[in-house]
């Protein structure tokens, strides 16, 4: 069996190559932004204290900045961090306040400096998913939200993301390559890191409303709505909150 760590590709090149693709409704990263739509579901208001500073949200690899309307609609100010420079500038773009050029493993910010930390769509593109998640619970403030969604290592996984959503020649397809099922995460070992660093995590499943994939596919609508379902195998959302 390959060691994950083991596991390398150049994503961060991939993602520069796809920059202009970001916000394009019927581009190869369409599917991120009904995701993050999914992901806002679960993002508190920011808390508004008089004498207090703006309450701060870190988007973990960002790219694009598709969570960035989200953020800065519930008040925050919003940073993002990715390896993509022209991922990046699109963030910067869409209402990002700052953007840092950093590997997610080792963010470069103080311990308990933000109320919100998002990591969506990333864990399943690194070597240790887990070490990720440390560091994002390490930057949270206790009482803040913590938001991650990412792709389950199990069969049904690899068959919808890679089999299926790699393949078919639908819009909204990512590249082939795209995903790596060995870098799929392990929803226990994420749930147990997370705990071991102050976050209960609830997970819950998401996938397309099929009545809107059907009219996408047709031309008919810009966008698919996901919806939370019980099962976690294939596509999941871990919100909570640190103690
Ligand atoms: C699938 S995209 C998700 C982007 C965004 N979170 C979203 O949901 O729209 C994955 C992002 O992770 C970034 N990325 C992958 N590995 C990284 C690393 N080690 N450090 C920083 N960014 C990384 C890529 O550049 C890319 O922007």
């Amino acid at each position: 069996m390959v060691e994950r760590s083991a596991i390398r590709k150049d994503f961060i090149a991939d993602y520069d190559g796809l920059a202009d693709q970001w916000w394009d409704p019927r581009g190869a990263l369409a599917p991120l932004g009904w995701i993050a739509r999914a992901r806002a579901d679960h993002l508190p208001p920011a808390e508004q204290r008089p004498g207090h500073r703006q309450a701060c949200l870190l988007d973990v690899a960002c790219g694009g900045g598709l969570f960035g309307p989200y953020a800065t609609g519930r008040g925050y100010r919003v940073t993002g961090v990715d390896l993509s420079e022209l991922s990046l500038q699109e963030a910067l773009r869409h209402g990002f306040d700052e953007v840092v050029r950093a590997d997610i493993a080792e963010l470069p910010f103080d311990d308990a400096s933000f109320d919100v930390v998002t990591a969506g769509q990333c864990l399943e593109h690194v070597p240790d998913p887990y070490a990720v998640v440390g560091e994002a619970c390490r930057v949270l403030r206790p009482g803040g939200t913590l938001i991650v969604d990412t792709i389950a290592d199990t069969a049904a996984a690899r068959f919808v993301s890679i089999t299926l959503a790699e393949n078919l020649p639908l819009p909204g397809r990512p590249p082939r390559g795209t995903h790596d099922h060995r870098l799929f995460v392990n929803r226990e070992r994420l749930t147990r890191t997370a705990r071991a660093n102050g976050v209960e995590l609830t997970l819950q499943g998401l996938r397309p409303r099929m009545r809107d994939m059907a009219r996408y596919v047709a031309g008919r609508r810009e966008e698919v709505r996901m919806v939370p379902t019980k099962s976690t195998s294939v596509l999941f959302l871990g919100a909570g909150t640190k103690c």
